[in-house]
């Protein structure tokens, strides 16, 4: 069957093309989203080759071989896989027809537009991948729509403006937002999130890191990578017990690293490389279990755990340079360091810091015992001038 689908001046081709697609139906397990996660993260990048205007011979493949959900002797297009092909359009509204889509994985093309609002009546989609293709415009809404939903990856796009709080209401396993313009802050809704991965890398996001973190049951990685997020990180991070990745490089925050950090028992990498961060390192955080790479280079530590200058386990990683410690190598000069040092940030004061005390924040209570237990840990130290 050959067709031809015309948009806009732009021409599609589609290969549908599918198979044994319930296996995407099941949830995925930690090691697979873990292994989503580490797959190409920040190191995919648009085809820079120019498009080719020319009408070319479009090519169309549909194979209908899975069978309706509510019909089994009905074969119906359950999944579409288009990554790579180089196909440049806008998706035509005509595909919120495909009902039964449960998959659409169009990653590395070069689609533009948005998601046709038709898509709202795809309410199987289980996974969506849009990533490195030129959409553009808000968060694409119609996602919201779909119940089943557990994989949303729309990185590497020029998608904008604020991510609506819903985003984090929804039953997600993984949520790849990274490589795009978004702004504004990270909504509180962030504490009712069932991923088990966030990607914020690479926009533009604002403002503190939610208090509401700490309520996130799942999470295993989560990655803030060069925005402009900034003030002192909240106590409740230490609550995230089965975080395994936490990558807060290339922000603005500022004051101590709160002592809670110790809490992530099953660190592995933390990376919190260029800040304004100030103090002294907590102590046992080399001491972590699990951690193998501690990078807090480009920050303005003073002082850090003996654990970190000498590791009793040669299997961590720590990189230290860049800052105001005395005694190490490749440290900022005191020109540079003074002015910071000198006007310390108070974290107990600061709307970002401090903790265990806002609106967001369930109160503790004798029913609560992690929250009881974590509210008895004082605010952390001033560093020394
Ligand atoms: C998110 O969780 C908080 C409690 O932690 C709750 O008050 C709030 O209503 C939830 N938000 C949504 C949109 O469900
Ligand atoms: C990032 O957001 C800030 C504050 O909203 C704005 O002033 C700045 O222009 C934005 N930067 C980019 C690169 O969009
Ligand atoms: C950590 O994971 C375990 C096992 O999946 C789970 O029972 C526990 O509730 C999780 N804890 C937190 C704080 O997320
Ligand atoms: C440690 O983490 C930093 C920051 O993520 C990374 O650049 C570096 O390559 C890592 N080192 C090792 C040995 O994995």
């Amino acid at each position: 069957m050959a067709n031809l689908i015309r948009t806009s001046g732009c021409f599609l081709l589609f290969t549908f093309f599918f198979s044994s697609f319930l296996s995407y139906l099941l949830a995925l397990t930690d090691a697979e989203v873990s292994l989503i996660a580490h797959r190409q993260l920040l190191t995919l990048h648009d085809n820079e080759e120019l498009p080719n205007e020319f009408e070319f011979e479009v090519d169309v493949k549909v194979t209908f071989a899975n069978k309706a959900l509510d019909d089994p002797k009905l074969s119906v297009v359950a999944g579409v896989d288009l990554n790579q092909a180089d196909i440049a359009g806008y998706l035509p509204s005509e595909m919120g027809l495909m009902t039964d889509l449960a998959l659409f994985h169009i990653n590395s093309n070069r689609f533009c537009g948005v998601l046709p609002d038709s898509f709202s009546k795809l309410t199987l989609m289980h996974e969506l991948d849009i990533s490195n293709n030129r959409f553009v415009g808000s968060f694409p809404k119609v996602v919201l729509n779909w119940p089943n939903l557990k994989y949303l990856d729309i990185r590497f796009n020029d998608f904008e403006g604020c991510l609506p709080e819903e985003v984090f209401v929804k039953d997600l396993d993984a949520l790849f937002l990274n490589n795009n313009r978004f702004g504004c802050n990270i909504p509180e809704s962030i504490g009712n999130s069932t991923v088990s991965v966030v990607v914020f890398a690479n926009n533009n996001f604002t403002g503190c890191i939610p208090h509401s973190i700490g309520n996130m049951a799942n999470l295993n990685e989560i990655i803030f990578i060069g925005n402009s997020l900034g003030g002192c990180f909240p106590l409740e991070i230490g609550m995230l017990k089965n975080a395994t990745v936490f990558d807060a490089s290339f922000n603005q925050f500022t004051g101590n690293l709160p002592s809670t950090f110790a809490d992530l028992k099953k660190i592995e990498d933390l990376n919190l490389e260029n800040n304004k961060l100030t103090g002294i390192m907590p102590q046992n955080i080399c001491n972590l279990p699990c951690l193998k790479n501690l990078t807090f280079s480009s920050n303005y530590f003073e002082g850090e755990d003996q654990a970190c200058l000498s590791p009793s386990r040669k299997d961590i990683v720590v990189d230290d340079t860049g800052n105001c410690l005395a005694n190490r190598p490749s440290q900022k000069s005191s020109s540079t360091c003074l002015p910071i040092l000198s006007n310390p940030v108070d974290c107990s004061k600061d709307k970002c810091g401090g903790g265990f005390s806002t609106p967001h924040h369930k109160p503790p209570s004798p029913k609560s015992s992690t929250l009881a237990s974590k509210a008895e840990i004082p605010p952390p130290s001033k560093p020394p001038l």
